[in-house]
């Protein structure tokens, strides 16, 4: 059977509506059951898990002529599932209070922050702070896919985006903009180049036009896009970093769950995903899980997952020398 603390969280996380915490503490539930011995049940649990997790995208809004340019979802994500230095989750935290009490600011003829710029490199958290956005304030959240608006509406992008515009005044919701100097980046033909700044200089008027109650969130990858006329359209503007140790321990504490051995020593893996991006950080713990369950360990041990982050390191980087 479960254990007292697992079910107490279990009905903790249901009622405080934090669904990750519930799927990782009935994961954590099908693990306990397999260590007794009883795969049926821990199968069991893991299978409705599973199902519930992939709750389909409901479609909130039908938007006439802008169907697979703009994707809808309600995400569920909440603000401790990223894991981020003390000051950028005070920063995210204040864009959220600005936002549930925009009232009051607007009675000192104040606004609160809503059109938000996140840069930094890959797989750092930026996508996932805008559903974080979304899943904290309760609001739909749009992902526009401003590639494709290019490659299908060659010359008449501005258009289209105007009618993006027109929604994100009409509707109100998180309206992300993902990699959005990345448009055309593939494409090599001169007269593209000129397109492409075309889009992307009629997007930014548009931000600054834009006085609707929605949040609009731009990410990008590409620091170097990031000069003053960036910067004076957003009220925001937050940078995002590889992780550092104590950041890194804390992703894989998260990460591992239950197949965290109690004794795990972390000193070796933490200085070993030095330089390692968050993604990459929680895929080696995904990978060392894996391992974990299809060689009937129990849990991971430190050797197991010293040995997945230098799997990850020498996929993407140069193997540490010595
Ligand atoms: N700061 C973070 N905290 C926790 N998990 C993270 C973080 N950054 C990335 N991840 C993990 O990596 C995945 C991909 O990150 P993503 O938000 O797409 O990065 P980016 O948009 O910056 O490239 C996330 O869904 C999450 O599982
Ligand atoms: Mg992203």
């Amino acid at each position: 059977m479960a254990t007292a603390e697992q079910i107490k969280s279990l009905i903790r996380s249901h009622f405080s509506d934090q669904s990750e915490q519930f799927f990782t503490v009935a994961l954590q539930m099908a693990a306990h059951e397999a260590r007794q011995g009883h795969d049926a049940l821990a199968n069991d649990i893991r299978i409705l898990v599973d199902k519930a997790k992939v709750r389909p995208a409901r479609v909130v809004a039908f938007i006439p002529d802008l169907e697979n340019l703009v994707l809808t979802s309600e995400p569920r994500e909440r603000l401790g599932s990223l894991v981020l230095s003390d000051e950028m989750r005070a920063r995210i935290e204040r864009i959220l209070r600005e936002f549930r009490q925009k009232a009051k600011l607007e009675k000192h003829g104040l606004t609160h922050r809503r059109k938000i710029l996140l840069a930094g490199p890959p797989g750092t958290g930026k996508t996932l702070t805008a559903a974080v956005l979304a899943g904290e304030l309760n609001l739909p959240l749009y992902t526009i896919l401003m590639d494709k608006i290019v490659t299908r509406f060659m010359g008449e992008t501005s258009a289209k985006l105007r009618q993006i515009f027109d929604v994100i005044q009409e509707r109100r919701g998180v309206y992300l903009f993902d990699e959005f100097d990345a448009i055309g980046g593939e494409r090599s033909r001169v007269d593209d180049v000129g397109e492409m700044r075309r889009v992307l200089n009629s997007f930014l008027q548009f931000i600054e036009h834009d006085s609707s109650d929605s949040l609009i969130v731009a990410a990008t990858n590409n620091p170097k896009i990031l000069d003053q006329a960036l910067f004076r359209r957003f009220d925001d503007v937050l940078h995002y970093q590889l992780p550092e140790k104590g950041e890194i321990e804390r992703l894989i504490e998260n990460r591992l769950g239950s197949f965290r051995q109690k004794s795990i020593m972390l000193d070796a893996s933490v200085n070993m995903a030095l330089s390692l991006s968050h993604a990459e950080i929680a895929q080696a713990c995904d990978d060392a899980i894996k391992e974990a369950i299809l060689t009937d360990r129990k849990n991971v041990t430190a050797t197991l997952l010293k040995q997945m982050l230098q799997e990850r390191r020498s996929a993407y980087h140069a193997p540490i020398k010595g």
